[in-house]
């Protein structure tokens, strides 16, 4: 078996205003995913005859990954709730692109990949023109998987999964783990990673180190309601045509995320709190709260350092900035809400089990 596992995340600062260029920051939660691959006589996932229209994520992966393979049975696990704003499905591609790769290896030259993708080389992104021969070796295991090949496809593949408009915010953090902060240019006093570009927007991701930080939580508060990000979106599109005075809302999301990083690098947690309140009030004034949100926030408030919804809104997460988890989490629960708590900035994709790779060698 071959077996994989990824974090799910929170937006701390800027969703929305990501979309118009503003910087945002995302943290990797505790909670994981995790994909498991054995060899199998048929393709199977979770024990059921695989329909690649009904996971589209693990089949877009398969098509770029396991062209060609033997079938797998594959087995997902997890710990974040589907379609609630912490990423749970760039988290499942993430670990299911890392399985995969593990259990197929990577051929390399020398000391060189002679495939894959990789943001490190300018000409080969995506798709890049490899020359792979035969002869070439193959890398095993663990040693063949690399966090920023599964961000790449993770982002390619959301982005087909919602026609076409995806940041690389979930892909990035479910990837690397930590603490990602997404601009429209490189930021000077942040580790830059990369460059992502869809559809003529440019991202420039950078990490931020938290390992300083801690004596605070996140405390997670699910409303229950479904609401997918591509609406809320459009909503957003459809307020600014209509008002295109509320960009200075979005500015000043933007204004107030930068605060927020700042905050964050010195380890103020205080500041960082009110800066996610500020925040919030601003995603209130664009239209993205609704009522179930709002009740979940003004529970938690007294015993927070800062509330606000994450993700796309209009259902869907909150979240709570805390040093007293279990009484932050009781006032979510007794106001209506289901909770998770986290720390800040959980460590990113792993290869939990590499014993039998290669299951394929594409190369014999
Ligand atoms: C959704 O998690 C975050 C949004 O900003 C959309 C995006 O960044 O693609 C609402």
């Amino acid at each position: 078996m071959v077996q994989a596992s990824a974090p799910g995340k929170c937006i701390l600062f800027g969703e929305h205003a990501v979309v118009y260029g503003q910087p945002a920051v995302a943290v990797a939660i505790d909670q994981r995913m995790s994909v498991s691959l054995a060899l199998n006589d048929d393709w199977r996932i979770d024990g059921m005859s695989f329909h690649p229209q009904r996971h589209p994520h693990v089949e877009a992966l398969r098509q770029r990954l396991w062209d060609g393979g033997p079938p797998l049975s594959i087995k997902i696990t997890g710990e974040i709730p589907a379609a609630s704003g912490l990423g749970s499905s760039a988290a499942l591609s993430v670990a299911a692109s890392a399985a995969l790769r593990c259990a197929r290896g990577r051929q390399m030259k020398g000391d060189d990949w002679a495939e894959g993708w990789t943001a490190a080389r300018p000409n080969m992104v995506y798709d890049g023109p490899w020359q792979v021969d035969k002869g070439d070796s193959l890398e095993f295991g663990a040693k063949s998987v690399d966090e920023d090949e599964c961000a790449i496809l993770t982002h390619a593949v959301e982005a087909y999964a919602q026609g076409g408009r995806a940041s690389p915010m979930d892909s990035s953090t479910c990837a690397h783990g930590g603490c990602i902060v997404l601009s429209d240019k490189v930021e000077e006093n942040l580790n830059w990673l990369y460059s992502r570009k869809l559809n003529d927007v440019t991202w420039e991701v950078h990490a931020v180190n938290l390992a300083n930080i801690d004596d605070v939580w996140l405390v997670i508060g699910s409303t229950g309601i479904h609401a997918p990000t591509s609406e809320q979106v459009a909503k957003v599109a459809s307020l600014l045509e209509k008002q295109p005075e509320k960009m200075r809302e979005i500015e000043t999301i933007g204004i107030v995320s930068r605060r927020g990083i700042a905050a964050l690098m010195e380890g103020d947690m205080e500041s960082v709190g009110r800066a996610m309140s500020e925040n919030h009030l601003l995603l209130r004034s664009i239209g993205v709260s609704c009522p179930e949100l709002e009740t979940l926030i003004t529970a938690a408030a007294p015993t927070s350092l800062g509330v606000k919804l994450t993700g796309a809104g209009g259902g869907g997460c909150m979240i709570a900035l805390t040093r007293n988890p279990k009484l932050t989490s009781e006032a979510i629960e007794l106001a209506g809400g289901r909770t998770l708590i986290s720390k800040l900035a959980a460590t990113g994709m792993k290869v939990d089990e590499d014993e039998d790779s290669p299951l394929w060698n594409p190369f014999e």
